[in-house]
């Protein structure tokens, strides 16, 4: 709980450097995005760093993803192979993180690596994230900006909503138009996909004019802390369901009749963006059952799917 009350910042001038005074003074910051509201912390400092997991009470082996201005000062932290130089300049700024072996003498908290020699970097390409990221001149690390286990933020509402009472400050930037979060490659000896996201993995195969490895199992955890249960709604959740039984509600995909759509037209992007809000939607009217309709499994629809596997795995 953090006794003082929760600031609200405007993404002007004023509020950025309102925002990057709290992160440099140890405080924790949530800012918008292209892909979902992160939760901003000084990732030098180790106590902003363990601030961060008290927050969401998220479990201490999860590690975090390092924001940064740009690839120059990624590289200060990081060893960049070929690969990783090929997708940073195809991709950043945007919705992919790198995760790579951390450099020797890199100046970052043991907590947000939770203990690994990797890390994962990221250059977002948001308005408000970059301004932001350029004042504070350093490291943030910042996870999603909801409880742990809970349904991604696409909104400072949504942030409000979560951890409102054990944060200090929000930039309220709108909405995130991605919606979904950043896809995770792992660039070692040969580039693995840790994570679906929203740069389509077909896109950064074809830019390594090579396939990723992928995980054998999605139920086991190549990311640390994927946990097969993560982003649940309260409500149970059946999916590939072409119509909703008497008790459920139907969160709907193309032309059905339903509680919910996250795409009338079939629009696997608008399905993306729309996805978290649905699900905070699904909380919000008190869903006990929800029903999903089925959604194409190529593009995005690959990452929609793994999110909502997750969130009708069973509940540890
Ligand atoms: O779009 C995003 O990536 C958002 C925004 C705020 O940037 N952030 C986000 O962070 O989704 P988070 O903490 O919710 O998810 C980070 C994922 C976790 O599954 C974590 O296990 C994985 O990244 N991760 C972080 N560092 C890693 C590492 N060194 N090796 C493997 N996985 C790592
Ligand atoms: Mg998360």
């Amino acid at each position: 709980m953090n006794p003082e009350p929760l600031r609200i910042l405007a993404p002007d001038a004023a509020g950025l450097s309102d925002a990057s005074a709290i992160l440099q003074a140890g405080g924790l910051v949530s800012f918008p995005t292209e892909t979902v509201y992160g939760l901003g912390a000084d990732a030098r400092n180790d106590t902003a760093v363990a601030g961060i997991y008290a927050a969401k009470g998220r479990p201490s082996f999860n590690p975090l993803i390092v924001h940064l201005p740009d690839q120059q000062m990624a590289e200060r932290y990081c060893v960049f192979n070929d690969d990783a130089r090929r997708l940073a300049g195809a991709f950043w700024p945007g919705a992919l993180t790198l995760v790579l072996p951390l450099k020797a003498d890199a100046v970052v908290s043991r907590l947000v690596t939770a203990g690994l020699d990797t890390l994962a970097v990221r250059v977002p390409d948001h308005k408000v994230a970059r301004a932001l990221l350029e004042a504070f001149n350093g490291p943030v690390a910042a996870p999603s900006a909801n409880p742990s286990g809970r349904v991604s933020p696409t909104k400072a509402a949504h942030v409000v909503a979560g951890l409102g009472d054990a944060i200090d400050a929000i930039v309220d930037g709108g909405d995130c138009p991605v919606g979904l979060e950043s896809t995770i490659v792992a660039c070692g000896d040969a580039p693995r996909l840790l994570r679906a996201g929203g740069i389509p993995a077909e896109a950064i195969e074809a830019c390594l004019g090579a396939p990723l490895v992928r995980s054998a199992d999605p139920a086991l955890p190549v990311a640390p802390g994927q946990l097969a249960s993560h982003y649940a709604p309260q409500g149970k959740v059946r999916l590939n369901a072409p119509y909703a039984k008497e008790d459920e509600v139907l969160l709907g995909f193309g032309p059905v009749d339903a509680a919910l759509n996250l795409s009338p037209s079939g629009d696997l992007v608008e399905a993306a963006a729309r996805l978290f809000a649905c699900l905070h939607e699904l909380d919000r009217m008190g869903a006990k059952s929800i029903a999903v309709s089925p959604i194409p499994d190529h593009g995005l629809g690959a990452a929609i799917n793994d999110r909502l596997r997750r969130a009708a795995a069973p509940r540890p």
